[in-house]
């Protein structure tokens, strides 16, 4: 990562240079083609409202973002948070005929108040690749950020154990997740029952790929 030191040297979260630069081109390869309809389709699961305001944990290029955006009205907004200036510098481009999309550089892994609650918090393939005491920071900004009765949205990796999964999943999440334990840590775990111990409730889940990827909302109940 360009002048970033990687904390997380066994995750792939924080990416290569080369990845920052080419994300979204290398998820369209990677994924056969699958990802563009995927992910189209996760959003929509979301069940966004007009007025929506949305924190985007680890956001990415913006393509998220700018989907999101679609569901909006003028008073809604979506506020994409990363680590990497170069994500940055792709979401303000991408996002940039989208007057209620807004980028900011800030880490989600470090304790961190932008003073403001939202309706939603989302997080797409970046929960999985912190370790467990990190993810328990993570949660915490998720529910300072949220209002009462706001959702966290998470689409990751299903629950799912790795050895019993069909050859055409298990080969591409080896390539892409092989040294990184921390994403074979959070397979094993009851994200539903974990999260309950946070103040999470009324879950509502949506899969896809076969069951192998899910957005998990959870509403924050006290
Ligand atoms: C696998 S990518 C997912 C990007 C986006 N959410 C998506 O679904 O297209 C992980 C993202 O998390 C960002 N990231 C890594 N560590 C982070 C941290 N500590 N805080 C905020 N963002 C982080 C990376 O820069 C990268 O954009």
């Amino acid at each position: 990562m360009a002048n970033q030191t990687r904390l997380y040297p066994e995750s792939k979260v924080e990416l290569t240079p080369f990845t920052l630069k080419h994300y979204d081109t290398l998820i369209n390869m990677a994924s056969f083609g699958l990802y563009k309809p995927f992910i189209r389709k996760a959003i929509r699961a979301m069940n966004i409202q007009p007025d929506d305001r949305i924190l985007d944990f680890g956001c990415g290029t913006g393509r998220n973002a700018c989907l999101m955006a679609k569901y909006l009205s003028p008073g809604g907004k979506v506020a994409g948070l990363d680590i990497s200036k170069t994500m940055g510098e792709h979401f303000e481009k991408k996002c940039r005929k989208y007057p209620n999309l807004e980028f900011r550089q800030q880490r989600v892994d470090q304790s961190f108040d932008l003073g403001e609650k939202y309706d939603k918090v989302f997080m797409s393939f970046v929960f999985h690749g912190f370790p467990q005491e990190v993810r328990h920071i993570i949660l915490q900004n998720a529910l300072r950020h949220l209002q009462k009765g706001g959702t966290l949205n998470i689409l990751d990796y299903a629950e799912f154990d790795v050895g019993s999964t069909p050859l055409w999943f298990r080969l591409p999440f080896k390539v892409l997740e092989g040294g990184c334990k921390y994403a074979w840590d959070y397979l094993e775990r009851d994200w539903k029952q974990v999260l309950s111990e946070y103040g999470f409730g009324r879950f509502d889940e949506h899969f896809f790929i076969r069951g192998h990827l899910r957005l998990l909302k959870a509403e924050k109940i006290e």
